[in-house]
């Protein structure tokens, strides 16, 4: 009967497997979702039923049911070198050079060109015909591992037709309609959206959770297959025989019989690039017979057979209706192009900075002109310069503002400063961001007070100070009577307001805004000076004093306290029950004195700022680098390359666990 079984579930596994190579790799169907779910129902009732007959690669196991952590370095044994760039045609016959000149004899080359995915590269290994583990880059040498993560992709052979040992290598990425779906549907759950396919893959790969992993639009294109033990001659047949295998690869690659060849491929690529699914940023050159490759060896961290030419930033012209002045916390005043709407690497872009009224008269902007957009990598758009051609004959150059938009109080521009400032504290733009930073998670964290309820609070009038946010119950009834609120909503607001007066001495000062003071130096100064009242009394030199702090922090705090208004809002806000002094409660106790602490990977049960605050309350320190000196290494999920070195150094290695008893001892 066990027989008849095992023949059963080998059926399904290889019907299955069959379906999944021609649905994930070869984007055919031969049978409906709904037949394929019923094999894969029938199956994993089948390995319920005999779990003794569950292996690694069964397709039901691509999730594995162990949620076995990834948190292994892992050495690879062929370093994951990376490419030497060229930008033009000349740079690409120079390298065609340099490969003809490195070679001994006067033999042709021939170049493999191949499209350069714009994703993450990931080494995959397989033994006896089963996928067993997987790494990213890492810096080359050594990588982290991501076995798990990797087995969720669909398009990944878990077993294969060839029982010699091998790697393989390829770019993992998120196909742009799909990271775009998961994108919406994130925005619709309130999770953060991220920035482009190339991030979402990146953070994705690093995710713990394999079901988590599962969800998200992940596939590979394979582009190198490695292995003493397979006799492959050229990077051609590298690819056919992954293919054969059952790998997906990319289906654009060609054979080029000369650079001019190469160059006709990199000039056709660079133009057609956006109708492609996926993005890319470049294409690859590799010398195609491995004889030449290894001939040709590498040089430092790229080999000397292969480079790849990379596409300028996406540009798009349109036209700049309008530049606006935006007024931050600060009072700095920034230039804003509003633009005709225009799509540009798969975003609709309508605004973008330009940063200050100096870069407007360098590049000669003005309204009504068409500009030149340009988004590289990432994900903000910059205009690189003006289309004069088609400049209006009465376009007159961009005036500096001379007075805030906001209150219309005349601006001032500082001698050492580029940007223009309003120095009205009654400012209500400026009172707005000022506002919102306050509240914001990182400082005061009220909730419920989000921007859109800040600014319509301070049109209303019932907000112009920190102190208000804290007056704000005595309208109560006004307030549950607005358009859009109701009276739980207000109730929540309160409660949050009130949590806020526990927030501890260091997130307060940071909610103070004070110029330069971000959170970091809101920490130092509170462990240093302990009580708002030695801060506000502190000489530049004991300021200075302070590890990090120097003369534009110390004189900016030195100056926001010379100002009375400051000294009594300050007061004001002592009196409503806000925290103003450093705690030590009898749970903190100073058990990591002295001590000096560094974090990598994500822990379980602590965020990084909590085990940071855990660590500094506790009396620790907690560094950012490793050096001889560091006590200890908190070691978490998928640990850093720091790993490593703190085992170099001989850094103690704790994990999460170690160090909660640590804190509790
Ligand atoms: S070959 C030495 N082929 O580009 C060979 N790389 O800087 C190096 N990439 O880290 C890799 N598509 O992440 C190769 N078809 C392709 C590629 C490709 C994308 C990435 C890969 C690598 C980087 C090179």
């Amino acid at each position: 009967m066990n027989n008849s079984v095992s023949e059963k579930i080998e059926y399904l596994r290889k019907k299955i497997n069959h379906h999944n190579h021609k649905y994930y790799v070869l984007s055919e169907s031969e049978i409906s979702d709904y037949d394929y779910d019923m094999l894969i129902k029938e199956l994993l009732e089948l390995e319920k039923l005999h779990p003794e007959l569950i292996t690694k690669d069964s397709p039901t196991q691509r999730v594995g049911s162990d949620l076995t952590k990834n948190i292994n370095q892992i050495k690879h044994k062929t370093p994951m070198l990376s490419l030497s760039n060229t930008y033009s045609e000349e740079e690409l016959r120079a390298f065609d050079q340099r490969v003809k000149g490195g070679l001994e004899t006067e033999e042709e080359i021939e170049y493999v060109v191949e499209l350069k995915i714009d994703g993450v590269s990931a080494s995959i290994h397989y033994k006896n015909g089963v996928l067993y583990q997987a790494a990213t880059r890492g810096d080359g040498n050594v990588g982290e591992e991501i076995t798990q993560n990797i087995r969720t992709i669909n398009s990944i052979p878990l077993s294969v037709n060839e029982a010699k040992p091998f790697e393989v290598r390829g770019e993992v990425f998120m196909p742009i309609e799909e990271f775009k779906k998961m994108n919406r549907e994130r925005e619709t759950n309130g999770d953060k959206i991220f920035a482009n396919p190339r991030n979402s893959t990146a953070g994705t790969l690093k995710l713990l959770d394999p079901h988590e992993v599962a969800k998200r639009p992940l596939d590979i294109f394979t582009y190198y297959i490695l292995s003493d033990k397979l006799d492959i001659k050229s990077q051609m047949e590298g690819l056919e025989y992954l293919k054969r295998l059952g790998f997906k690869t990319n289906p654009e690659y060609q054979l080029c019989k000369n650079i001019e060849e190469v160059i006709s491929y990199c000039r056709n690529w660079e133009n057609e690039r956006d109708n492609l699914p996926y993005e890319i940023d470049g294409v690859v050159i590799k010398v195609n017979f491995i004889k030449q490759q290894q001939q040709l060896g590498s040089i430092a961290k790229s080999p000397r057979w292969a480079t790849s030419f990379k596409f300028k930033a996406k540009q798009v012209i349109t036209k700049l209706k309008k530049v606006t002045w935006q007024i931050g916390r600060t009072g700095a005043v920034t230039p804003v192009a509003e633009l005709e709407p225009v799509l540009l690497s798969g975003s609709t872009i309508s605004r973008a900075t330009l940063h200050n009224y100096d870069e407007i008269q360098r590049k000669d902007i003005r309204e009504g002109d068409f500009v030149k957009l340009e988004k590289g990598g990432d994900v903000i758009p910059k205009i690189v310069s003006v289309d004069l051609t088609q400049r209006l004959v009465d376009s007159i150059v961009l005036p500096i503002p001379k007075e805030c938009p906001s209150c219309k109080q005349e601006l001032i521009k500082s001698e050492s400063e580029v940007a223009l400032y309003c120095v009205n504290v009654n400012c209500p733009a400026q009172i707005k961001g000022k506002l919102n930073h306050f509240a914001s998670r990182t400082a005061m964290d009220i909730e419920g007070l989000g921007e859109a309820i800040v600014n319509l609070f301070v049109d209303k009038g019932y907000l112009k100070s920190f102190v208000d946010i804290y007056n704000l119950p005595e309208y109560e009834e006004e307030l549950k009577s607005l358009e859009g609120f109701g009276a739980k909503s207000i109730d929540n607001l309160f409660a949050s307001i009130n949590k806020s007066k526990e927030q501890p001495f260091h997130k307060v000062l940071f909610a103070l805004g004070i110029r330069y003071v971000g959170a970091g130096v809101a920490r130092k100064l509170a462990t240093a000076f302990k009580t708002i009242n030695n801060i506000r009394t502190a000489t530049i030199e004991s300021l200075e004093a302070v590890d990090e702090i120097g003369p534009s922090i110390s004189n900016s705090i030195i100056q926001y306290f010379a100002n009375i208004e400051n000294v009594k809002l300050v007061d004001e806000l002592k009196e409503k029950g806000l925290k103003f002094e450093e705690e030590i409660s009898e749970s903190n106790n100073q058990n990591l004195l002295g001590l000096s602490f560094v974090l990598t990977g994500s822990l379980e049960k602590l965020t990084r700022d909590e085990a940071k605050e855990k660590i500094i309350l506790a009396g620790g320190k907690f560094v950012t680098s490793l050096s001889k000196k560091t006590n200890y290494l908190v070691a978490g999920e998928n640990a850093g390359s720091k790993l490593e070195k703190a085992k170099k150094l001989g850094v103690k290695i704790i994990s999460e666990n170690d160090l909660n008893e640590l804190l509790n001892n």
